[in-house]
């Protein structure tokens, strides 16, 4: 046989990928869509501010980015009240998710996470060969509790625990988090997304000490700071976790541009303060646009409202493919009974009158396909 030996782990692994992402699918489609509400994505853009440092920048974009991230990590430290020790800056969450897991995670190691929850953690678990427990949603709500208790059956290395959540908007108060965490077993890590806390009510992120070593809780840039393709994101947790991503990350990794842009970003609280409220109206918004079609738009902490379809999967992504016929991209949850709902990310009136226009159809479509099957 000729080619790479790949490592049997490689081997056995699937040749997929968590999301298939809107550019693909409209090349699928061979057109563009008129409204790009589902990634989550912050469509009411980034502080102008950081999109001027962000063009400055292209000039010297020649020179390596610092590979300390020494200004945006003192920006953060300052930011929360820590030191810069206690932070390390990556190619957004996702890309620390992979080096946290390498650290941790060889073959067989096991972690807990939830069924249908933020799927490219597990994508890395699987990576790098572990095993992944899951624990059902309470309530559409990820399950603290169960998690750690699971985590304490299987030994878990890992316990990952989005909050806010993502598929379901759905959040818990920080201070019930904090507080179970003497229910944590003993070496095993706490991985606690904090990817939408800045849309979420006051409360929500756990009040946990950086230097508690049970703890790593991970931000980004690309949500309420509206700048995903700038892959910025960051983790604060204790100095030896911190200090220990060095032996792995790519050190050249973030982009020269993206870190002036973040750190642009960061010292603009205004920009994000009214991006906020725009938030806090297009989810009232959306669930307007889900009443007036029969439907209940789920509570949201996030940048994006989850609307329960009243039925099954089945007929959720019905609802969702006569969306996207219609040039309306949005995604919906992966597992049941979560998978009844379908998602949709906060955006100007113009993308949500568009999504109003087209929910009509798209329901009328997915209810005649229910009689007929
Ligand atoms: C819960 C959660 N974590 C992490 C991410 C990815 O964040 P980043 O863009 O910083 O990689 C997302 C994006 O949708 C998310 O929903």
């Amino acid at each position: 046989m000729t080619g790479p030996r790949y490592t049997p782990l490689a081997l056995s692994l699937p040749a997929t990928v968590p999301f298939v992402g809107p550019e693909t699918q409209e090349r699928a489609r061979g057109q563009g869509f008129a409204a790009r509400l589902g990634a989550n994505e912050n469509i009411f853009g980034p502080s102008p501010k950081a999109v001027e440092a962000m063009a400055k920048a292209a000039a010297e974009i020649w020179k390596y980015g610092d590979a300390e991230n020494i200004d945006l990590r003192h920006a953060l430290a300052a930011h929360h009240g820590v030191s810069p020790a206690h932070i390390i800056v990556g190619e957004g969450i996702d890309g620390l998710l992979g080096y946290l897991v390498r650290l941790l995670v060889g073959a067989g190691d096991a972690v807990v996470t939830s069924l249908g929850a933020y799927p490219t953690f597990n994508y890395h678990v699987a990576g790098f060969g572990g095993v992944i427990h899951t624990v059902p949603y309470r309530d559409d709500r990820e399950d603290y509790e169960a998690l750690f208790a699971r985590a304490a059956e299987a030994d878990a290395k890992i316990v990952y625990l989005a909050n806010p959540d993502n598929p379901m908007g759905s959040w818990h108060k920080g201070a019930g988090i904090a507080a179970a965490l003497d229910q944590l077993p003993a070496g095993c890590l706490l991985l606690l997304d904090e990817a939408y806390v800045e849309c979420a009510p006051e409360g929500t992120a756990a009040p946990v000490s950086a230097d508690d070593a049970r703890v790593i809780r991970m931000r980004t840039f690309s949500k309420a700071y509206a700048m995903a393709g700038a892959r910025v994101g960051y983790a604060i947790g204790h100095p030896d976790l911190i200090a220990a991503f060095n032996k792995v990350r790519n050190h050249f990794g973030m982009n020269r541009a993206a870190q002036v842009g973040a750190l642009a970003a960061l010292q603009d609280q205004d920009w994000l303060d009214q991006v906020l409220a725009q938030i806090g109206a297009a989810r009232l918004r959306i669930a307007e646009i889900a009443a007036e079609n029969g439907l209940a738009a789920l509570p949201s902490a996030t940048n994006f409202v989850a609307i329960d379809c009243g039925r099954d999967g089945v007929f959720a992504k019905a609802v969702l493919d006569g969306l996207v016929d219609q040039g309306i991209f949005v995604r919906m949850p992966f597992a049941g009974p979560q998978n009844r709902c379908i998602r949709v990310s906060c955006g100007p009136e113009a993308e949500l009158s568009a999504f109003a226009a087209a929910l009509p159809e798209a329901l009328t479509r997915a209810l005649a396909a229910a009689r007929a099957g």
